[in-house]
C-alpha cells in the first residue's frame, strides 16, 4: 500500500492482492494497471465516481469477468484461472450492486441458498446460525416473508446475511447503502464493522457515503479505471473526499 505501510499492516498477511490488473469490455479498456491489497481482518474501501470501474473490479475478483492481464491472489494463491463457483467455495463472498436477492423465495430460503458457497456445499440439514440474527435482528422476525416484500434496506441486510451463510473469509460489498434510508445505512454500517471486528473476515467495500467510508481501515480512490490515491482512512483529506465521493 505505497507509502502508508503501518506496523499493523506488516503483521497482517494479505487476504487479497491484485497486481497490474487490466480489464476490457470488448475494445474498451476499463481497468488500468490496478494494484490493490486487502490485509487479513481489515476493511478496505474503494471510492470513486460513477462509471470509473469499481463494479468491474469486484466482478473480476469474483471471476465474472476475465482480465486481459495481471494477477489476483487470494490467501496467497493465484485465482485468475479459478471458476466463480470455486472462488465462492474458497471463501470469497460477494454482495453485488443492487443486491439480487430472490424476490419469490422466503427470507429463510434466501438465507439457506447462501449455504451453496460453503466449502462442502449444502448438506440439507443446516440451520441459520444465531450470529446472523444478532447482526441483523430484523431478519429473524421476517423469515417466512417473501424476499421481494422486504424494504430496500431489509433486502440489503438479507443479501449480506446470505453471503455470510457461506462462511466467507473475504467479503466483497458493492454499494450496500445505495438508495437506502439514512437510519438503515447506520445499521448496515455498524453490522459490517462488527463483522470485521468479531469474525476476522476481511472486507472490500465500494461505498459513497462518507460516514461508512470512514469505518474502513484503508481506502483506494479510482479514476478512469486506475488507482489514483490510497492510504489510511484516518488520513482521508477533504480534497480526496471532494474529488472522489459524491457528498
Ligand atoms: N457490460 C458492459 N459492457 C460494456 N461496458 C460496460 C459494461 N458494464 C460497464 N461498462 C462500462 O464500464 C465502465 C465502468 O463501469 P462500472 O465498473 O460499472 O463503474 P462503477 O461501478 O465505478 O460505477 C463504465 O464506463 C461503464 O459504462
Ligand atoms: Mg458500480
Amino acid at each position: 500500500m505505497n507509502a502508508t505501510v503501518t506496523p499493523t499492516e506488516t503483521i497482517n498477511p494479505l487476504m487479497l492482492r491484485i497486481a497490474e490488473l487490466n480489464v476490457y469490455y470488448g475494445e474498451s479498456h476499463i481497468l488500468r494497471d490496478v494494484d490493490l491489497s486487502v490485509p487479513q481482518g481489515k476493511m478496505v474501501c474503494l471510492i470513486g465516481r460513477n462509471g470509473v470501474g469499481k463494479t468491474t473490479l469486484l466482478k473480476t475478483i469474483m471471476g465474472l469477468l476475465s482480465p486481459r492481464s495481471g494477477d489476483i491472489e487470494y490467501a496467497n494463491r493465484s485465482i485468475v484461472k479459478t471458476s466463480t463457483d470455486k472462488r465462492a467455495r474458497l471463501g470469497i463472498g460477494y454482495v453485488p450492486q443492487g443486491r439480487e436477492i430472490i424476490p419469490r423465495l422466503s427470507v429463510k430460503d434466501n438465507l439457506l441458498l447462501g449455504l451453496e458457497a460453503r466449502p462442502g456445499g449444502r448438506k440439507g440439514n443446516e440451520e441459520i446460525p444465531q450470529s446472523i440474527f444478532e447482526l441483523f435482528p430484523v431478519l429473524e422476525t421476517m423469515l417466512a416473508r417473501m424476499g421481494g416484500d422486504l424494504s430496500g434496506g431489509q433486502q440489503q441486510q438479507l443479501a449480506i446475511a446470505r453471503a455470510l451463510m457461506g462462511q466467507p473469509q473475504l467479503l466483497l460489498l458493492d454499494e450496500p447503502t445505495e438508495g437506502i434510508q439514512p437510519s438503515i445505512i447506520l445499521e448496515i454500517e455498524a453490522a459490517v464493522r462488527r463483522i470485521v471486528e468479531t469474525t476476522g473476515i476481511s472486507v472490500l467495500l465500494v461505498e459513497q457515503h462518507l460516514h461508512f467510508v470512514r469505518q474502513a481501515d484503508y481506502y483506494y480512490a479510482m479514476q478512469r479505471g486506475g488507482i489514483v490515491a490510497s492510504g489510511a482512512t484516518a488520513e482521508l483529506s477533504n480534497a480526496v473526499i471532494q474529488e472522489f465521493l459524491a457528498v
